[in-house]
């Protein structure tokens, strides 16, 4: 499986060239094109409606279009449950107030579209996978998000053992250790076998581990940088490059999007020259298969 990320500033043309791209792989693979930009217009660019749901556009091309509350709404169902899981005697303490504030937190979105995007990589059944993005501050936190989670696991996990081992050693002097709420008993576990909140933690180290290691390996994911030959996007992509780079993200291309021959466009192909570039110009038409096809033909094998 593969995997494509465009990144690139407001207007610039991610939309349209992940669609054009996901066109081009379509010709041999089995292709999935998803929009996680909450103001979608990967639709538009297909000329088809879109939803959560992938859809059908051609022969081996799907798209689909995640919803940002949808996102979350599912986030916090999936977080209540872990939780409910992990400490079963929470269930009688009213945690409804507590979730119903968290989809207001700050952070949640990118939590919610990194679990998105996670659950996509590893539920759907596609050869390639294309990701139009947020706009970059977004999508930077997002990537981020996945560097910061494994801090924080590793953190926790040691706090957790900790509380454990002192568990342990209380249970050694006092026995069998419990909490008695509303008249209702609940074991308090004190090893790792019958802990389910660090076991939690440890499933949900590895599978993060996993994604990060996909998002690292340059033969499976390729991140690809959209821009114009403008000031302004120009410095967005240097950023862009500096932001991947502290998580150890390479980028992999970049498009030169509504491409003329101007100095920015030299100082680009200077600057970058150990990346892929490739040009597509200005063109009459972008919306529809057609118009993508032949964007498609100007980036080829990207
Ligand atoms: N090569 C091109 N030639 C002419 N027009 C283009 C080209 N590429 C994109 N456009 C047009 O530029 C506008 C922005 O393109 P697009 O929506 O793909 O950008 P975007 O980076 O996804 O924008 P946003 O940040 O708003 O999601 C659209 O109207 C699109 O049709
Ligand atoms: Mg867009």
């Amino acid at each position: 499986m593969k995997l494509v990320f465009l990144l690139g500033k407001g207007g610039v043309g991610k939309t349209t060239i992940s669609a054009a791209i996901a066109r081009k792989y379509s010709e041999k693979y089995k292709t999935l094109a998803v929009s996680l930009d909450p103001a979608h217009n990967l639709g538009d660019v297909f000329e088809k409606n879109l939803g959560t749901k992938p859809k059908k556009i051609d022969e081996n091309l799907f798209a689909s279009e995640i919803d940002l509350d949808d996102a979350v709404k599912d986030y916090i169902d999936d977080l209540q449950r872990t939780l409910r899981h992990a400490y079963r005697y929470l269930t009688v303490i009213n945690l409804e107030k507590y979730f119903d504030v968290l989809k207001n937190y700050p952070g949640v979105e990118e939590s919610a579209l990194l679990e998105k995007v996670r659950s996509i990589v590893e539920k759907e059944d596609y050869d390639v996978i294309v990701f139009d993005t947020p706009p970059t501050g977004l999508t930077i936190r997002i990537l981020i998000m996945t560097k910061m989670t494994l801090i924080w696991l590793k953190e926790l996990i040691g706090i957790r053992r900790k509380i454990l081992d002192r568990r342990s050693a209380i249970e050694k002097i006092q026995g069998e250790i419990c909490v008695v709420i509303d008249g209702e008993k609940f074991d308090i576990p004190a090893s790792e076998e019958n802990d389910a909140v660090i076991k939690e933690m440890l499933e949900y180290q590895r599978e993060m581990e996993n994604f990060v290691s996909k998002l690292r390996n340059r033969s499976l994911t390729k991140f690809i940088a959209v821009l114009n030959p403008e000031q302004l996007p120009y410095l967005e992509t240097k950023r862009i490059m500096e932001n991947l780079d502290k998580i150890d993200i390479e980028l992999s291309s970049l498009v030169i999007n509504k491409y003329e021959d101007n100095e920015i466009s030299r100082k680009i192909a200077e600057e970058f020259s150990r990346l892929s570039i490739y040009r597509v110009p200005r063109l009459d038409e972008t919306r529809g298969l057609k118009a993508l096809d032949e964007i498609a033909g100007l980036i080829g094998d990207i």
